[in-house]
């Protein structure tokens, strides 16, 4: 079946996880990635976190599906050339290295635009062009803090927390996608190429958008009536940790339910939606506070906000966490039990999906992976083992015109 990006050909000089997703998620849908690797070496993430030894690691494998390897010193006169053959035949080169590595290289912007005027060229580095901190290195956790989730995550009387959740890395990575895919429709349209970059900050802060919202409610009146420091508690000037709180308009807090004394995952989230107060009523066999006026507005309920969560626990405490949620859904409660990564891993609505996959690899057997979280219609997504280093080294030489003798060559010379 022919797949939406299939003729798309992609240089991928991304490492680590920012770039790497962005490029595995355009493997998936049709694009030919290819990712360009230092001999011998490789994408760090190769050997990082390993759990067999000289296998790839998970780390490499989960990031890199579908694409193919060519190992390539473009440091070098002979690597150089190899690099400019394949940005004259390409549509996109994606990186995300340390900042002005690509122009140290080589190729800066006029020059790739001078091999190829179509090549669209897509950059994940910490902070955007012209920031006064453009000249960092940046992970992970850095981005958060930076781009003001570590700031309003955790909790009031503890430090500034980061999210497990790869806000800074594949998030900006998934922004970088969209931009690439944005360029090409304009390509379609201009013939022209043009440089897409995004910064993790700038990433984060997008995600952290309602927290903005809430900085400025609070210049203003002083005040924020969802979060747990309302009403009993103070506020500063500045938007605090607000717990579990739901964050929006609905209140919503982690609730215990049977056995979390040694289960650390027996919890649920509980959401007290506005309209849906007479059916939590009815299912916490509370009928009675349906239409008191201490409890039936949300302004009513939110100064005794944590005694009814108190109530609920109550009420949870002889439930597990999923017979908790097969009683709440009944009544259209929004909630969900608290799942831990064994529990996904093994959840059989996420295989049936195709969100969790298990993959198969030359080196390692079969892993498990996170496959494609966009579903379509017309397209389905196969996800096949990450390439070894430098499996396709001949292979995309050969494309490239190169004889079997000038690839035995370079390989002699350690180019590739
Ligand atoms: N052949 C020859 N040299 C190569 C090469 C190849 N195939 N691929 C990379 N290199 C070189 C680069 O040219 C660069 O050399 P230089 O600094 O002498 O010019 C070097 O390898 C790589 O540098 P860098 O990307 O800065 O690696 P690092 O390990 O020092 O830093 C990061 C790693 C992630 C901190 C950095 O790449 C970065 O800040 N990236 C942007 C933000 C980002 O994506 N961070 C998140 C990663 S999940």
């Amino acid at each position: 079946m022919s797949k939406p990006l299939d003729g798309i050909k992609i240089i991928d000089f991304t490492h680590v996880q920012a770039g790497p997703a962005c490029t595995q998620l355009l493997a998936w849908y049709g694009a030919d990635v290819i990712k360009v690797e230092r001999p011998g070496a490789g994408d760090v993430t190769r050997s990082q976190l390993r759990d067999i030894p000289e296998a790839d690691a998970l780390y490499f494998t989960m990031l890199n599906s579908n694409k193919r390897s060519l190992t390539l010193d473009t440091k070098t006169a002979e690597g150089k050339e190899v690099l400019e053959r394949l940005i004259r035949e390409s549509d996109v080169l994606v990186e995300n290295f340390g900042p002005g590595a690509l122009d140290r290289m080589g190729f800066t912007w006029p020059r790739i635009n001078e091999l190829n005027p179509g090549l669209i060229v897509a950059s994940v580095k910490g902070f955007s062009d012209g920031h006064h901190y453009e000249d960092l290195k940046v992970y992970e956790n850095v981005a958060q803090c930076a781009g003001g989730a570590a700031s309003t995550t955790g909790f009031w009387d503890g430090p500034p927390t980061v999210s497990a959740a790869a806000l800074g890395d594949s998030n900006t990575g998934m922004h970088l996608a969209i931009g690439i895919l944005t360029a090409l429709m304009h390509r379609t349209k201009t013939g022209k190429g043009q440089k897409v970059a995004v910064s993790m900050q700038d990433s984060v802060l997008n995600l952290c958008r309602v927290k903005l919202r809430d900085q400025q409610r609070l210049d203003r009146v002083g005040y924020l009536e969802e979060y747990p420091q309302y009403p009993h508690g103070t506020f500063s000037d500045v938007v605090p940790r607000g717990g579990n709180a739901g964050g929006g308009g609905q209140p919503g807090w982690v609730l215990k339910c049977k056995g979390w004394e040694t289960d650390p995952n027996a919890y649920i989230y509980f959401t007290i939606q506005g309209h849906a107060w007479a059916p939590i009523c009815k299912a916490l066999g509370r009928p009675e506070w349906i239409d008191d006026p201490a409890y039936n507005t949300a302004q009513a309920r939110q100064d005794k906000i944590f005694d009814i969560f108190a109530f609920i626990e109550e009420w949870l405490s002889n439930k597990t966490k999923f017979e908790a949620v097969d009683i709440l859904r009944k009544f259209d409660i929004p909630c969900a039990p608290v799942l831990s990564m064994k529990e996904i891993a093994n959840d059989p609505s996420l295989r049936a999906s195709g969100t969790v996959v298990e993959v198969d690899h030359k080196q390692r057997g079969k892993y498990l992976t996170v496959g494609s979280p966009i579903k379509f219609s017309n397209l389905s997504v196969e996800v096949t083992g990450s390439p070894l280093l430098g499996e396709h080294t001949d292979e995309v030489l050969g494309g490239l015109g190169y004889s079997k003798d000038q690839i035995a060559a370079m390989h002699e010379a350690r180019v590739v």
